[in-house]
């Protein structure tokens, strides 16, 4: 039997924190799906088709992780791709609240499991939504982002 996880997000832009999870997600399960999340609700920096090519960019070493997007609740993509675990990073205490009323929501919609992977102590000061903020006021978000997000950020903020 071959396990495979969903690690969905996001993602705008994806950190090096986001690709520290995807990668030990990689390392634990058979099969790593990332799903991006296309919420018309939100205004991200980012369409969803560029979050989507620069995941792949940055996770296009780890042979057993694709990435897509999804629209609509997360337990019924989960469904459509036959997957019934997820993976989200822990940060810190105040992180668990909101993943912790995720995870029993999905497993209440969907009998979806979550599992939890601690976030690197390297990376647990770090969010999408302050490099953001840095880079928008000039800001050094190197050693932050993967490269190739480092440039979009800099074509996309000037
Ligand atoms: O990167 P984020 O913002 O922490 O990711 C949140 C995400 C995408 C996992 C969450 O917003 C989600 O699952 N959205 C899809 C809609 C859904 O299923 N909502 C109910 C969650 S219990």
């Amino acid at each position: 039997m071959t396990l495979t996880a969903l690690c969905p997000g996001t993602f705008d832009p994806v950190t090096n924190g986001h690709v520290d999870i995807v990668q030990r997600a990689a390392g634990l399960f058979d099969g790593v799906v990332v799903a991006v999340v296309e919420n018309p609700a939100k205004e991200p920096l980012f369409p969803v088709a560029e979050r989507v090519e620069m995941l792949r960019e940055s996770l296009s070493g780890l042979a057993n992780v694709e990435v897509e997007s999804f629209s609509g609740l997360l337990v019924d993509y989960a469904r459509t791709r036959g997957v019934g675990v997820i993976v989200k990073g822990l940060r810190a205490v105040s992180d668990f609240d909101y993943e912790l009323q995720m995870a029993q929501m999905n497993r209440h919609l969907g009998e979806v499991e979550t599992c939890f992977v601690p976030t690197s102590p390297r990376w647990s000061y770090l969010s999408s939504s302050l490099v953001k903020e840095i880079a928008r006021f000039g800001g050094d978000v190197s050693g932050l982002v993967p490269e190739q997000v480092l440039r979009r950020l800099k074509e996309r903020l000037a």
